[in-house]
């Protein structure tokens, strides 16, 4: 256990939190603080022995690569070999925002943080809190999200203060993340550029700035993929502590196979249900929960996790979910909620 700092972006004083937490990353600390997708937990990108704590402090195997936050675009420089064409016009188009773009690195990034790949993930956040950190920290900042390694990652400070306290070096308690689904990440070394993870930034959106790109097969394949260009993908995600499956077909279809799964469990069972407003009615047994309304996508993706952390503190034994027809704005929150179920269907 170490001691944790907390301060309270919403209500103590903005400037000297930041200028505190600033100084605990530029010394060598880790530091859990906002972004707009989902909360992060930072170190020195530049120094291996403060970013091996991150490792640590999530229990993250050490073979799955850090996203490194900037909070200017000459620091990118400082980062990869070069900007290609194409990651320009996107940085222009979404930057600050929630996309990583995957680059050849510079010899400057320390391995730990790239897991020892050639290339490095660089994100240039929009939240103030972010931008004004990585200002204050006077670096560069290495952050994956700051859940422990596999559990939902964390949206509200609620979650971070459950996994984080005892093991950082500070918590920035800030209201809850916007989005609630990570960044968009892009592998831009390949041509077309590649879409690893989707995520704040749509297909669609990228698509329309540079053309064609490629979806990488674990996006449009419902399996756990054995050998992933992008090694975090390999690891199970997101996992509520429930086990967890989606129904298909009609919504007629998925409330019987629903309502005839929770009929033949344990009587000490807990199954929930996660459905949509639309869909709340068809059900009659189990805690019944709406994720969102079906014409607000953006509303369900900032709710997910947090409904998955719901699930575990309730005790939720079991967890039926309805799956969400497929889209441009619906491709990251599938992709999370079939991680989440382990691509399991009924
Ligand atoms: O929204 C976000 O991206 C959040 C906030 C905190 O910025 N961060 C986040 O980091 O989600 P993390 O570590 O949970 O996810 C980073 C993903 C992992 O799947 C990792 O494997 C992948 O990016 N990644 C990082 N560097 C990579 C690289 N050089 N090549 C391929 N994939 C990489
Ligand atoms: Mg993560």
């Amino acid at each position: 256990m170490i001691e944790t700092k907390l301060y309270d972006l919403e209500t103590d004083p903005f400037e000297a939190s930041i200028a505190e937490a600033g100084k605990v990353i530029a010394r060598g600390g880790i530091v859990v603080f906002p972004t707009e997708t989902v909360y992060g937990l930072g170190a020195d990108a530049m120094d291996e022995g403060a970013v091996a704590k991150i490792f640590e402090a999530k229990g993250r195997p050490g073979d799955n690569p850090l996203i490194v936050h900037v909070s200017d675009l000459a620091q990118v420089e400082t980062l990869v070999k070069a900007v290609p064409e194409k990651a320009k016009r996107l940085a222009e188009a979404f930057w600050p925002g929630p996309l990583t773009l995957i680059m050849a690195r510079s010899d400057r990034v320390p391995d730990r943080v790239t897991a020892g790949l050639s290339t490095v993930a660089v994100r240039y956040p929009s939240h103030p809190a972010a931008r004004a950190l990585i200002d204050a920290a006077g670096t560069p900042i290495a952050a994956p999200s700051a859940n422990i390694s596999g559990r939902p990652s964390p949206t509200k400070s609620t979650h971070v203060l459950e996994d984080m306290i005892g093991k950082v070096d500070a918590i920035l308690i800030d209201a809850d993340t916007e989005v609630g689904l990570e960044s968009t990440v892009m592998d831009m070394t390949s041509e077309p550029p590649t879409m690893l993870r989707p995520g704040g930034i749509t297909a669609g959106q990228i698509e329309a700035v540079i053309g064609k790109i490629n979806l990488s097969p674990n996006i449009t394949q419902n399996v756990i993929p054995e050998k992933a260009k992008s090694p975090g993908m390999k690891y199970k995600h997101y996992a509520p502590k429930g086990a967890m499956v989606i129904a298909r077909g009609s919504d007629n279809e998925k409330a019987a196979k629903i309502t005839s799964a929770i009929k033949g469990l344990p009587p000490d069972a807990r199954p929930a249900i996660l459905a949509t407003d639309e869909t709340m009615g068809l059900y009659r047994r189990g805690l019944i929960v709406s994720l969102g309304s079906r014409d607000d996508p953006e509303s369900m993706s900032h709710n997910l996790f947090a409904r998955l952390r719901e699930f575990d503190a309730m005790g939720v034994t079991h967890i039926f979910a309805e799956e969400i027809a497929m889209s441009d704005a619906t491709m990251a929150l599938n992709n999370r909620m079939y991680k989440a179920a382990g691509y399991t269907f009924i």
